[in-house]
């Protein structure tokens, strides 16, 4: 997936200001610290760092995906790690923010306990994903199956919340911003093309190869309302006024690559 991801998932700036508009309330200033959790190839952390002056701090598992961070925020540090064992220390950051990210968590309360760890008292996770009906988003009618019930990318905002509370990280907020996922139809068969969308990388290829041909014939023949519109929630957690316990390993103090 990382060969096409920044392909299949390039933003326009102008989205990007607006999902930069919906977080800052939650992001510190200046010499605060952001932690970008599952940050793929850190389309967002050079965006977070210039729109709050906080620094970031990368955390991706995968090797792939790290190697693209540098050339995409070079002003950020991305070191491997997994959302189920985030390598901080306590209260070593004033937000998180997890971007499309939480469904590939394989244990929600391991992930609960880290983000308790790492937030410093009051500070927030930022969640952006989808949580709104999946019979809504551009490309469910082609590729049902990948949003079928019961498959990961359908973990429910109800879930999430509940396992945050277990660690009273408290939801205070959820907005909906809407991203131009492409500007014409031609640009939607381009981005699908790569398979770079982690919900189509799993789908058997025929069905895959199916839903491709139908898109294609819908752009072919006009049928695609363009720009083609996506809509997906900030969430917002806080964590509670005292901190929890243990120590991890400081954040990396210069620009780096753990590839
Ligand atoms: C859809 S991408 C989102 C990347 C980035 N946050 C963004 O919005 O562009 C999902 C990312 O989550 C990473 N990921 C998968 N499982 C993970 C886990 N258990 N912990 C942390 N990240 C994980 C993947 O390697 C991938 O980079």
């Amino acid at each position: 997936m990382a060969a096409g991801y920044d392909r299949a998932r390039s933003l326009r700036s102008r989205d990007v200001g607006r999902w930069m508009a919906a977080a800052s309330p939650y992001l510190p200033p200046a010499g605060g610290r952001i932690l970008d959790l599952g940050a793929g190839t850190g389309r967002f952390s050079a965006a977070l760092a210039r729109f709050s002056g906080a620094k970031v701090v990368a955390c991706e598992p995968s090797a792939a995906m790290r190697a693209a961070f540098p050339a995409n925020s070079p002003d950020s540090w991305v070191i491997g790690g997994a959302a189920e064992a985030i390598p901080f220390r306590t209260g070593a950051f004033d937000a998180v923010w997890a971007s499309q990210v939480v469904h590939h968590v394989s244990d929600l309360p391991a992930l609960a306990a880290g983000l308790r760890h790492v937030l410093r008292p009051k500070g927030h996770l930022l969640i952006r994903g989808g949580f709104g009906r999946v019979e809504e988003l551009p490309l469910y009618r082609y590729f049902p199956l990948a949003w079928a019930e019961g498959n990961a990318v359908r973990l429910t905002l109800e879930r999430i919340a509940g396992v945050l509370a277990d660690v009273d990280l408290v939801l205070v907020d959820q907005v909906q911003v809407e991203q131009t996922f492409a500007d014409n139809a031609d640009e939607l068969v381009e981005k699908v093309k790569t398979r770079s969308l982690s919900p189509l990388a799993g789908l058997p290829d025929q069905v895959f190869e199916d839903g491709l041909s139908a898109l294609r014939k819908d752009a072919d023949e006009g049928r695609i309302a363009e720009p083609v519109v996506d809509r997906l929630d900030l969430v917002v957690f806080r964590a509670p006024t005292g901190s929890s316990v243990g120590e991890q390993a400081e954040p990396p103090t210069s620009p780096t690559s753990h590839a």
